[in-house]
């Protein structure tokens, strides 16, 4: 809250009156539309607006539980007091369930993993150890925005590449190879993605791949979601597919295993060691400087990974009636077209409407209550726009939603 001196005070001299202080530039131009849209949906509520929530990435909200396992194993960490600090990359149970889970995914040449505060602080932490002023790395447009964020912080370019919505919103791998210079560092994935629910296929893994060896690239492969997926189809885990090249592979057990607010994450480093190996240790400096991860809820891991998955077979079947409904509801609207998603729990439909995507979102939510985030919040490709929703309400609360979505439509087109 701004303090004000009161309206007679005496004017204080220049020297003791209170300067501002200056937040670092760095800090200018970092948006994260997804908790910016909230707070407006906040001032709603306070007025007492019952609002249908179709913004937050967090199962939790919803009608979703964590595993009963999960939550025990956790409190019994912390009844035996492990309640220090653990050992920087985290707890030997741990790292050693992460690593059979890698090699479960054919990952190979496993050069190093570490637990995380989430799989947000493995991003900071690899990025950070990775790029420097003037150095840029290929992120996804439309992509998660922790990264640009990030990419703020240490002061390195994003360089947006565009996933191809006429191709099911698959990267655009000529684009990819056409923004790649000197200076490029690494190739950031999100598969499946958010915000487009899309599901990577083999042959365009592979030929980002063979972009990344020409060009002598570390592949980032966020997987956060890859056991969340639909149809049948398969996950296919990047670094599964070449030997010969760097790969840094981000998961955790917030969205797969329904605690996102553990915040437990992990990043697994792999590769040839004389391309990684110096990479490798200086993610290290960074990872032993913030000491450790949080300790009690790493006990968790190797009983998620390893125990129990017959929650997920009940999410996927819910997550796939929601997303049907979902695309159904969407493409029946006159101005909005939605590809497909086959996994997550997010659509990214496009919209024909007479305003930008950002008025749309606030439109929407004033008018009918319902929040969604603005596409331009995820980045899209210049001259098009899009909401994001997520797939994870019931079914009563996406009908709403969607009746209200297809009312205002008509009104405004
Ligand atoms: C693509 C992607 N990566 C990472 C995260 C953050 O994961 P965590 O909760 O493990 O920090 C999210 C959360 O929404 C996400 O969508």
């Amino acid at each position: 809250m701004t303090k004000r001196s009161a309206p007679n005070a005496p004017r204080p001299p220049d020297s003791c009156r209170p300067t501002p202080v200056v937040p670092a530039v760095r800090t200018r131009n970092i948006e994260y539309a997804i908790r910016d849209i909230a707070v407006e949906a906040d001032k709603l509520r306070k007025q007492g607006a019952k609002i249908l929530p179709l913004n937050i990435g967090d199962p939790l909200k919803y009608d979703f539980a964590t595993p009963r396992h999960m939550i025990e194993a956790t409190y019994k960490a912390m009844l035996a007091q492990q309640n220090g600090y653990s050992s920087s990359t985290g707890i030997d149970a741990a790292v050693e369930a992460i690593q059979r889970e890698a090699g479960r995914k054919g990952i190979r040449n496993i050069l190093s993993l570490f637990v995380a505060h989430g799989a947000s602080e493995a991003i900071e932490l690899c990025l950070s150890a990775l790029a420097d002023p003037g150095d840029n790395i290929l992120m996804p447009y439309p992509g998660y925005p922790l990264y640009t964020a990030v990419m703020q912080k240490i002061q390195s370019e994003i360089r947006p590449y565009y996933l191809d919505e006429a191709n099911d919103w698959q990267p655009d791998v000529a684009d990819i190879e056409a923004k790649i210079d000197a200076r490029t560092k690494a190739i950031c994935l999100i598969n499946p993605n958010n915000p487009t629910g899309a599901l990577y296929r083999r042959d365009v893994l592979l030929q980002v791949i063979e972009l990344a060896r020409r060009h002598n690239l570390v592949v980032f492969s966020d997987e956060i979601y890859d056991k969340l997926v639909f149809d049948g189809k398969e996950h296919i885990s990047t670094a599964s597919l070449a030997d010969d090249v760097g790969f840094v592979t981000f998961n955790g057990l917030s969205k797969s295993y329904l605690v996102p607010g553990w915040r437990v994450g992990w990043a697994v480093i792999s590769g040839p060691r004389e391309i990684m190996g110096d990479f490798d240790e200086a993610v290290h400096k960074f990872v032993r400087a913030r000491l450790c991860a949080n300790h009690p809820e790493q006990f968790a891991i190797q009983p998620a990974l390893e125990g129990p998955q017959d929650h997920l077979a009940d999410v996927n079947a819910r997550l796939t009636e929601r997303r049907d409904y979902t695309i159904d509801r969407l493409n029946a609207i006159p101005g909005i077209s939605c590809v497909k998603p086959e996994g997550a729990f997010y659509a990214f439909p496009s919209i024909d409407v007479p305003m930008d995507d950002k008025a749309f979102t606030l439109r929407v939510l004033n008018e009918c209550h319902v929040l969604v985030v603005h596409g331009s919040g995820f980045g899209q490709r210049p001259g098009t726009r899009h909401f994001r929703v997520v797939t994870l309400p019931d079914r009563p609360t996406l009908e709403a939603a969607y009746d209200k979505l297809e009312a205002f439509m008509k009104r405004i087109r």
